[in-house]
């Protein structure tokens, strides 16, 4: 089983997703993370093979930065920025997209991201593409990151990374023709993981 969530920043496809992928022991894999990790070994000067993704026991991932825990150096709108800079060389895309194609290959799995329904995983049993309205996603971001960032500045700095992921020439960030659209600008995150579930189920259901 493979499901794609994409979607723009701050709707909630790493939360909700978590929890789909617990519900259905799939492996779930964010690949924001691994461009954001790029991102970061970028500034600091490190390769790019000082990056692992790996398999936890948990029946999740880790990702490591020269063999140490990176992700709480991941979570910030800076490192989220240049990610979305960095996102629109190909050769950066394939390095993301062989990681993720090699985990998912005999693998039931949950990926998220931007193009993963589009590009990454064309053939995935079910795609769902999130959306919310610019102020509520901004709302749930300032909720996550804490911070003394306003809404209103969360709101301008992603309306901005959105711009370019959507509009860049590779990949950019788009429903798949064939993805379920989900608005969840009303929902609470436990409606769109039912959403979700159930709609798993059903494609479960007709083998
Ligand atoms: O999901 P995120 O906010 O952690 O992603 C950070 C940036 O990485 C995002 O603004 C664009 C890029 N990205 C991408 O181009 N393609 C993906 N599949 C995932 C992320």
């Amino acid at each position: 089983m493979q499901v794609t969530i994409d979607g723009p920043a701050g709707v909630g496809k790493t939360s909700v997703g978590r929890q789909v992928a617990k519900g259905f022991s799939l492996l779930f894999i964010q690949s924001g993370q691994l461009y954001r990790a790029m991102a970061y070994a970028h500034r600091e000067g490190l390769p790019d093979e000082s990056i692992e993704l790996a398999v936890g026991d948990q029946g999740g991932t880790y990702l490591t930065i020269d063999g140490v825990d990176a992700e709480a150096k991941l979570t910030s709108e800076e490192i989220g920025d240049l990610a979305s800079q960095m996102a629109q060389d190909q050769e950066v895309r394939d390095r993301v997209n062989g990681v993720i194609v090699d985990l998912a290959r005999d693998r039931d799995v949950l990926v998220e991201g931007r193009d993963i329904g589009t590009v990454v995983l064309p053939n995935a049993d079910l795609k769902v593409f999130l959306t919310a309205s610019p102020r509520e996603r901004a709302i749930r971001r300032h909720k996550q990151l804490g911070g003394e960032r306003t809404v209103e500045e969360i709101e301008e700095e992603i309306a901005h990374r959105d711009d370019r992921d959507k509009n860049r020439e590779i990949a950019p960030l788009k429903p798949a023709v064939d993805a379920v659209i989900i608005d969840t600008t009303s929902l609470a995150e436990n409606e769109v993981v039912k959403e979700i579930s159930d709609l798993i189920r059903e494609r479960i259901d007709s083998g």
